[in-house]
């Protein structure tokens, strides 16, 4: 939708309030209306080593969702505030892994005598709990772009991978990039007692995928691959690692929404793209890429945008704008002290992979 011009207006005239006491963070799935006002954008990755990069900055507006504001917060100074614009703007994938659970899960496995060869690896994705946990545990956080290099790192420390909380981009690394069988892999069903899963089963995994995985790419299907594929012949499938493995095994390339910008820059004119992604980002980049001659579709016109990525849309951003630059510091995301040193230990552990 074409941004209010008169929100437009306001937002600038805030920002500018503000000056460099204000550093605007957005992701790629954001809407436009909002991502016009990113002093940076970017994958989960880059936006968390760009917050960490902006000392200056009393302010961090976080145009993205919860965990990402988390995570900002603990790589942040402690004077540094970082804003969430609207506080409902959650991850359900990120909410299929509480601490209780997890807890009980790690129960399990040492239970089951494998605890003490387990090396936790967390996706991004996932609350400042979940990252202490990780931390606690001698683990590392991992996002879509390096998830490789951080298994890579866990299988230098372990023999076993507990990889917490998408399913999808835990079997599609193992998989893809690390050699292993499907067979390497198996589920931990947080709803189950045991998680579902023998002392047995556990015991032969090299990788314990929790039951988590992202509502949108999760929609994604092999059939959305082959009616693509027979409705534009020639077509390049390029998807996330969060869709699911059938689709990932049937696409042409593979990454995070870095990685598909980056590739659609590279293509050549004349190229067909089918992007599985979130649809905010797919459509910026269909028109984006038009003038190139390159023509870019979402890869299944059933799938819909990220609902909580959406909910921070320019009323809010004005709103949080505004409010900071009137002195009021509205919707702080604030990690308490003893998760943040925990959360904090891995994602340094991140920062610092190869
Ligand atoms: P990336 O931007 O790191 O690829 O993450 C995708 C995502 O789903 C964020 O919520
Ligand atoms: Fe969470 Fe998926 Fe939305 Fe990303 S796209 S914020 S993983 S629900």
């Amino acid at each position: 939708s074409p941004s209010d011009p008169d929100l437009v207006a306001r937002a600038r005239a805030a920002k500018e309030k503000l000056g460099d006491k204000v550093f605007v963070l957005g992701h790629h799935y954001q809407r436009d209306e909002v991502i016009q006002f990113a002093d940076v954008t970017g994958d989960s990755f880059k936006l968390a080593r760009d917050a960490a990069a902006r000392p200056e900055a009393e302010y961090i507006v976080f145009c993205g969702v919860h965990f990402m504001a988390e995570s900002a917060d603990i790589l942040t100074s402690d004077d540094q505030k970082v804003v969430l614009p609207d506080l409902a703007a959650g991850c359900s994938m990120a909410d299929m892994a509480t601490a209780e659970q997890v807890a009980e899960c790690w129960d399990v496995l040492t239970e089951a005598g494998v605890a003490e060869q387990v090396v936790p690896v967390s996706y991004m994705n996932s609350s400042a709990d979940i990252k202490a946990f990780t931390g606690r545990h001698g683990g590392t956080i991992c996002t879509s772009s390096n998830a490789k290099r951080a298994l890579d790192w866990a299988f230098e420390q372990g023999e076993k991978v507990l990889f917490l909380p998408d399913q999808h981009l835990g079997r599609n690394t193992a998989v893809r990039d690390m050699g292993m069988t499907l067979e390497d892999c198996v589920l931990y069903n947080p709803h189950k007692p045991n998680g579902g899963l023998t002392p047995e089963e556990l015991r032969a995994a090299k990788m314990i995928l929790w039951r988590g995985h992202c509502s949108v790419h999760g929609r994604f299907s092999l059939d959305s691959v082959n009616d693509v594929r027979e409705r534009i012949p020639g077509v390049n499938v390029l998807v996330h690692p969060e869709c699911r493995h059938e689709v990932v095994a049937a696409a042409d390339y593979v990454g995070s929404t870095e990685y598909i910008i980056k590739a659609l820059e590279a293509a050549p004119a004349g190229s067909k793209w089918a992007i599985g992604t979130e649809l905010n980002l797919v459509r910026r980049l269909a028109n984006r890429f038009a003038a190139e001659d390159k023509e870019i579709v979402f890869l299944d016109k059933t799938v819909c945008f990220c609902s909580t990525m959406n909910r921070i849309d320019l009323p809010h951003l004005v709103w949080a704008l505004e409010s900071l630059a009137e002195g009021n510091l509205v919707n702080r995301i604030e990690v308490d002290k003893e998760t943040e040193a925990f959360a904090k230990l891995a994602l340094e552990r991140m920062l610092a992979l190869p």
